[in-house]
């Protein structure tokens, strides 16, 4: 009788056991998948598309949940956060990795690409992919690079030339190169999160700020901007981002199917991009909210002139023969 209930106890603990041990493998692996712009932006459509395709194709092994708008991080803390393993994937601009890396500043540089093609041909050239891995030694690898696009100078006074932005605030991500570029024409940069620009035009607490027609439509920055000059002045590209500690911990099957993944959603996001910098630039101009100012030919060349030398002063950091690989891309 003694003897019978202990294999009984001994069986139940077994299947216990086996239950918990099964279960534990049959748990998903959790992307945190996380980023500032609304879902209707180049980068937005990206990831919801990279989570649809994990969802087909990954048989519940991997689950990817996107967080849009800063709702888990902003781009300031999101990096921290990776290497201490709270997010998977991120998105930030170019422009946010100062902290991490002195290259990537090139991208910022002012007129640097003449158009999108450009900076394509630049990324997925040699020098465009070893910047990739200009993370590495801080624990982060690259994986890809997604466009948005040009950025415009929107403004609560017309900005004509160089001169009209002299002693006005402007808003500019986290990035020296862009102060710089604000400083060359005699104006105030101050650097801020996505998620503060729009209340701080709404109440004019700075003057002005620069982004693409998608942000500035996504985010309703042109419902306070009563101007917008068409610069095409510099690029906002983005890279995606993960942790090496992560990314060297996924089982090989799973590792090749999520850069799948990754790559087919940024072909539709590049695709969202090209379509986007027309399409909500035309959707700003029809809301009649905002006047979208053409520059001339020597309009242009004032706001080039006052801000390529920012160019020399970075020339170091950024390494002037990345300078003159980006410059060819421009053949
Ligand atoms: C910005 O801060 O203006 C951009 O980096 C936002 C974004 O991710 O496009």
């Amino acid at each position: 009788m003694k003897n019978s209930k202990l294999v009984l106890v001994s069986l139940l603990v077994a299947v216990a056991f086996f239950a918990t041990a099964s279960l534990a493998t049959a748990r998903p692996i959790v992307i945190k998948f996380s980023h500032v712009v609304a879902e209707n932006t180049p980068k937005g459509q990206m990831a919801n598309k990279f989570k649809q395709l994990v969802d087909e194709r990954l048989d519940g092994k991997v689950v990817v949940e996107v967080f849009p708008n800063s709702q888990l991080f902003g781009d300031k803390k999101v990096l921290e956060a990776m290497i201490l393993g709270d997010v998977q994937i991120a998105c930030p601009s170019l422009s946010k990795f100062k902290k991490y890396t002195k290259s990537l500043q090139l991208f910022d540089l002012p007129f640097l690409f003449k158009d999108m093609a450009a900076a394509e041909r630049f990324q997925q050239g040699p020098i465009g992919q070893k910047l990739l891995t200009s993370l590495e030694s801080k624990g982060l690898i690259g994986l890809g690079y997604l466009h948005n696009g040009m950025k415009q100078l929107s403004a609560s006074e017309p900005l004509r030339v160089p001169a009209d932005a002299a002693d006005k605030k402007f808003r500019i991500m986290s990035s020296d190169v862009l102060a710089a570029q604000f400083q060359a024409v005699g104006a105030m940069p101050l650097k801020k999160p996505f998620s503060e620009v729009f209340t701080l035009l709404q109440t004019k607490a700075i003057d002005g700020q620069e982004n693409t027609w998608s942000n500035i439509y996504s985010k309703k920055f042109f419902e306070v901007q009563p101007y917008i000059t068409e610069s095409d002045h510099g690029l906002l590209d983005y890279i995606l981002v993960t942790s090496a500690e992560f990314w060297n911990g996924l089982p090989d099957d799973i590792r090749v199917e999520v850069k799948k993944a990754l790559d087919e959603a940024v072909l539709l996001g590049n695709k969202v991009a090209a379509e986007k910098a027309s399409s909500d630039r035309q959707k700003i101009i029809d809301s009649g909210r905002s006047e979208v100012i053409q520059l001339t030919d020597a309009e242009r060349q004032q706001w080039v002139e006052k801000m390529k030398p920012v160019w020399k002063k970075f020339e170091k950091q950024v390494g002037k023969e990345y300078i003159e690989a980006a410059v060819a891309a421009n053949k």
